[in-house]
């Protein structure tokens, strides 16, 4: 039998894909960013997909943390990874940026591997543990684990927006998600419309009563809180004062022929990301004149990801053309005005590319947070570099410093890119104070903290006894 363990992570992923015979490569994305370093620092265990299908493994440690890996059959990720939870879930809960997937037998293999993380879960969890189920893959999972552990303290976190009424509604299993998340004690959420999205949902769609955020299903309260996450500030701070961080930053520069302004964005290849309009409104400048090639170089740096999946298949098509297009039409000899690599990087790599940028281009159309934008901030206590970013980037409600922009609107996205282009360094300076103040103080394991001083905290009303 196993070791039972008293506080578990639940996600989809593990922090660490499998690729080849005995490798490992950090897995991709915001969420694994934000839940390692928390599991670093506790004692616990982490369950998981290792992104390799058909494949049992055993238990095994890495990097300072307890991993337990799930299998996926390669029909359960054909079904359940890259269909309900991303041609089906990821694109309903952004704004339906692409038209979302809706098939009976997608939404059963997402229940029945639901059923299987759940399973694992009440196995691995010590009595009374502590268990935080993340994202929208396990949205059923909260009450599956109550029905086989009662005695679990289960919390759990949305990575990505919740969406309004009007869209959820559109979901053909929409009251058993809602009823598979009510399944947890705690629901957090990256704003706070998420969260009234939810108990507002809860009400109409299941009848269930609520005081302020606290909704009453079956004789328990459970809460519904906005808690938006972070990044590990420290960890870039240190990173980006390093001599060969500094020593890469510079080459980098050069490397890119010591241009005036280096922009930059860094993404999952993904639809959400606004990383064509982006391409658009640098393509524009240059085409205008108001920027010449030469004076500026935009990289654009997009970590393959979902690449099964049709629409992301589409957007690497589009973006690869568009790039070529701005590069035939403006390049020089010797200079393209766009960098594009569809490759991943180690943190240090990365943390030299921020360091390098004076411009960093978030634009999503849609997120739930957006980490890299925070990223970026941790990288520059020079008290350099603009950041341009979304105002429909969660991360948009705490940064108000930034240069922020309505990425659907070109013109609006070229005067943006221009503003922080041509900034006066006192200028550049006090907006970048601002944003390392909060930054900092708001990180990553003050997330985490938060949070889970919350799950633990009973609740102060009192369960209606015939609510649910
Ligand atoms: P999402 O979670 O949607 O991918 P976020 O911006 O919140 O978006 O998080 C993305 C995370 O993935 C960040 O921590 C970022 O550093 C990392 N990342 C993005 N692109 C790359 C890349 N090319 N190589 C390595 N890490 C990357
Ligand atoms: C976002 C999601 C995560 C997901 C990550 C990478 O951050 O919120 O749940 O893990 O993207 O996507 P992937 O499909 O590769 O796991």
């Amino acid at each position: 039998m196993q070791e039972r363990s008293s506080f578990l992570i639940v996600a989809n992923r593990l922090p660490v894909d499998r690729v080849g015979e005995s490798e490992w490569r950090r897995s991709p994305g915001g969420l694994v960013t934000a839940i390692a370093p928390v599991m670093q620092r506790r004692d616990g265990a982490w369950l998981g997909w290792h992104g390799a299908a058909d494949e049992k493994l055993e238990p095994f440690d890495y990097d300072g943390m307890h991993l337990i890996p799930i299998p996926l059959s390669a029909l359960e990720v054909e079904r359940y990874y890259e269909g309900f939870s991303n041609a089906t879930l990821w694109p309903l809960y952004h704004d339906v940026v692409a038209t979302p997937v809706y098939s009976r037998v997608l939404w059963d293999a997402y229940r029945r591997v639901n059923e299987r993380f759940a399973q694992a879960a009440a196995e691995a969890a010590d009595e009374g543990a502590v268990v935080w189920v993340q994202d929208y893959q396990l949205q059923l999972v909260p009450a599956m684990l109550r029905r086989l552990r009662p005695d679990l303290r289960i919390g759990f976190f949305l990575h990505i927006p919740f969406p309004p009424a009007e869209l959820f509604c559109q979901l053909p299993w929409r009251r058993e998600i809602l009823e598979g998340l009510l399944g947890a004690d705690l629901v957090g959420f990256q704003r706070p419309g998420g969260a009234s999205n939810f108990i507002r949902l809860s009400r109409r769609l299941l009848g269930l009563p609520h005081q302020k955020n606290e909704i009453h299903v079956d004789g328990r309260v459970v809460r519904a809180q906005a808690f938006p996450i972070s990044v590990d500030f420290g960890e870039y701070d240190n990173l980006v004062r390093r001599p060969e961080v500094i020593a890469r930053a510079k080459e980098i520069r050069a490397e890119l022929g010591d241009p005036d302004h280096v922009l930059l964005g860094v993404d999952r290849l993904d639809y959400t990301k606004g990383i064509g309009q982006r391409l658009k409104a640098f393509g524009e400048l240059l085409a205008e004149g108001t920027i010449q090639p030469g004076e500026a170089v935009f990289v654009q740096i997009a970590t393959p990801s979902r690449e099964r999946v049709e629409e992301y298949r589409r957007l690497r098509n589009d973006i690869e053309l568009s790039v070529g297009r701005i590069n035939g039409e403006h390049g020089i000899l010797g200079m393209q005005p766009v960098q594009y690599l569809h490759q991943s990087y180690t943190r240090q790599e990365l943390a030299a590319l921020y360091l390098a940028a004076d411009v960093m281009v978030v634009t999503p159309l849609r997120d739930g947070m957006n980490l890299v934008a925070k990223e970026y901030i941790a990288c520059h206590h020079d008290l350099r570099g603009a950041l341009v970013l979304s105002e429909f980037a969660g991360a948009a409600d705490e940064l108000k410093h930034a240069f922020l922009v309505n990425p659907y609107d070109v013109d609006g996205l070229k005067r943006a890119m221009v503003a922080g282009m041509r900034a006066t360094p006192h200028e550049l300076a006090r907006r970048m104070r601002f944003l390392r103040r909060r930054v900092s103080t708001y990180d990553v394991n003050r997330w985490a903290g938060e949070f889970l001083s919350a799950l633990e905290r009973p609740s102060t009303v009192q369960p209606l006894a015939s609510a649910g």
